[in-house]
């Protein structure tokens, strides 16, 4: 029997603990799971692939594959033998653009299937934008991310400070 291979795709910029979750809850669903970082020309990301990839890497063991791609994603699936992409869902609003992502891709290639995972209650309101403001503002983020992400936020953003207060 062939393997059941997932991919799991995304900006990842940086991985937060909300990924993670979704990582562990796929591994045991599929004999293999591929984390696929997406080397975006047209976005300006604060980490390169490869550190983001290194990060990945540090945090899911060597029994997980990291990977990045470019292109089309149905395209990167079928290189690496994959048929299910695997996405999780926060909340309602995901919703719209998640379905015309499942919907172009079933189009692109009708073998592929899209399953949804729901993440941990905890970070249904996590996302790597807000994780990046908030540390760039002084905010707490110790939980929400691993701490060598931290570490590597602190190397590219310098300490996380607090913003002075108003003054008259
Ligand atoms: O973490 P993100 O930014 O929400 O991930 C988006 C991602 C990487 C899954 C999506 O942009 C993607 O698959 N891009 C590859 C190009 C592609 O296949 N586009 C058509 C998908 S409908």
């Amino acid at each position: 029997m062939s393997k059941r291979i997932a991919v799991y795709p995304g900006s990842f910029d940086p991985i937060h603990n909300g990924h993670l979750d979704i990582i562990e809850r796929c591994r045991p669903l599929f004999d293999e799971v591929v984390v696929a970082v997406l080397r975006n020309e047209t976005k300006q990301p604060l980490f390169t692939v490869e550190e983001r990839m290194e990060s990945i890497r540090e945090m899911v063991g060597p029994d997980c594959r990291v990977e990045s791609f470019s292109g089309l994603l149905v395209d990167f699936m079928d290189r690496v033998g994959a048929r299910a992409v695997i996405r999780g869902l926060r909340a309602v609003s995901d919703f719209e653009y998640e379905f015309q992502m499942a919907l172009m891709n079933r189009r692109l290639n009708p073998r592929v299937e899209t399953v949804f995972l729901m993440p941990k209650e905890d970070y249904t309101y996590l996302s790597s934008r807000l994780v990046k403001e908030v540390f760039a503002l002084g905010g707490n983020i110790t939980g929400l991310v691993p701490e060598p992400v931290i570490a590597r936020l602190r190397d590219r953003l310098g300490p996380s400070v607090v913003p002075p207060q108003g003054t008259k």
